[in-house]
């Protein structure tokens, strides 16, 4: 296990760039193995999670060739891996991927980390299995690793239970092996990669009012640059909202729909934030900040950005709630849990009431925290120790390796 120690103290100014995409990258990913031809992209996603995708797709007989910042992927061909596929740390590997491989007909085991071996998949076996799909998994077909027969499916309309942009996601790469329309309806939007690369692609896809249909189709090959994570951006943002005496400005950050929903909550906060929809570019600049709440139809905008904006909150004056946030249990970590015990320990004021997430602001003090395997986890903590008293000590840095690398490099870059 690896430790990081951060000390408070110096503002952070500059500009940087963060990694592209994971979510657009797994996507992009899965969509260039299915293409008949050569797909090119730029800009993929540099963490463990991605890398897995890629691994998994080449063990599928995809094409993949590293050359500089461009990754080639030839698709089209996909044949059984005649291997167990390991999708690490990722749910949103092991949820999209479960329908992609779903439509093809050979047979596939996907696995993952501990992590993985614990959340819940029975939230895209049921609508699989609706789809006529042969799918199990452990302890009754509730969890990872899944067996999956591929082939025959048909198209259904599916309901999302819970709001979900894997589920979507999911349902409709089954849907493009399926031999009618598939429709997902939801019960609240979710972030749109899925459609929108579809779409990109060449597959009809139709949006409506809280639905999104696919027609079976096979992707055309994609060349897509993808653009900066605003998962990762949230870091910076609330760095440099909260330590006196930064400016810093993240290059070409996504600016899609139901992806940046902490820019308005730390707006609303009274950040001195602005995203350039055009370039992308978004801009922060510390000031005080004030306690809000964050209705529940806020959260899937923003479902990754809590760990940090809980940080945000705990330099706020008065209390922040954080309504109907309980799918956070079910992330890498609980993350109600782990937020509430790595910021408690740094003296944050942070408890669970029902499904809400409250913070009062106060003051931090530097201390001993654990990621839990988390990379949000460690990297919140990590920014809570930017305006803490004292050094802390985050253990269980490695976990960040799943989706920013260079997370520690970065932040240097910013102090010097
Ligand atoms: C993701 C969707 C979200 C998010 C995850 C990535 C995606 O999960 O937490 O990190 O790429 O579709 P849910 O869809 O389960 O909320």
């Amino acid at each position: 296990m690896t430790a990081i120690t951060v000390a408070p103290g110096e503002s952070l100014t500059g500009r940087l760039s963060v990694p592209g995409d994971k979510s657009i990258s797994h996507r992009v990913v899965m969509l260039a193995a299915m293409a008949d031809g050569t797909s090119e992209v730029v800009g993929l996603s540099d963490g463990a999670d991605v890398a897995n995708t890629l691994s998994i797709i080449e063990a599928l007989g995809a094409g993949v060739e590293v050359a500089d910042e461009v990754v080639r992927i030839t698709g089209g061909c996909l044949r059984p891996a005649g291997r167990s596929l390991h999708v690490g740390n990722s749910g949103t590997a092991m949820r999209l991927l479960s329908g992609m491989l779903a439509g093809l007909a050979f047979t596939s085991e996907l696995d993952g980390d501990e992590s993985i071996r614990r959340r819940p998949m029975g939230r895209v076996i049921d609508p699989l299995r609706e789809m006529g799909a042969t799918i199990s998994g452990v302890d009754g077909s509730t969890l990872a690793p899944l067996t999956i027969d591929g082939g025959g499916l048909h198209g259904i309309e599916y309901v999302t239970p819970m709001a979900s942009a894997q589920v979507k996601g999911c349902v409709l790469f089954a849907g493009l092996s399926a031999t009618s329309p598939t429709t997902v309806v939801e019960s609240a939007p979710t972030r749109a990669h899925t459609e929108e690369l579809m779409a990109a692609s060449g597959i009809e896809v139709t949006m409506g009012s809280g639905s999104v249909t696919v027609q079976p189709g096979r992707p055309a090959p994609l060349a897509h640059r993808v653009a900066g994570d605003p998962s990762q951006a949230a870091f910076w943002a609330v760095a440099a909202a909260v330590v006196a005496g930064s400016e810093v400005i993240v290059e070409n950050v996504y600016a899609g729909p139901v992806r940046t929903g902490f820019v308005n909550v730390l707006a609303r906060m009274g950040a001195d934030i602005t995203h350039d929809l055009g370039t992308g570019d978004l801009t922060v600049r510390a000031s005080d900040l004030e306690g809000t709440v964050v209705e529940a139809t806020e959260v899937p905008g923003l479902v990754d950005e809590v760990p940090v904006l809980a940080v945000a909150a705990a330099c706020a004056d008065g209390e922040t709630r954080f309504c109907g946030v309980g799918e956070l249990r079910v992330k890498e970590t609980d993350r109600l849990a782990t937020t509430t015990s790595e910021l408690g320990a740094m003296g944050a004021r942070v408890t669970i009431e029902g499904d809400d997430l409250v913070v009062s602001g106060g003051s931090l003090r530097g201390t001993e925290v654990d990621s839990h395997g988390d990379h949000r986890i460690a990297m919140a903590c990590a920014v809570a120790a930017l305006v803490a008293e004292g050094p802390t000590v985050v253990s269980g840095w490695e976990a960040v390796d799943t989706s920013y690398p260079s997370f520690e490099h970065d932040l240097e870059s910013l102090r010097t």
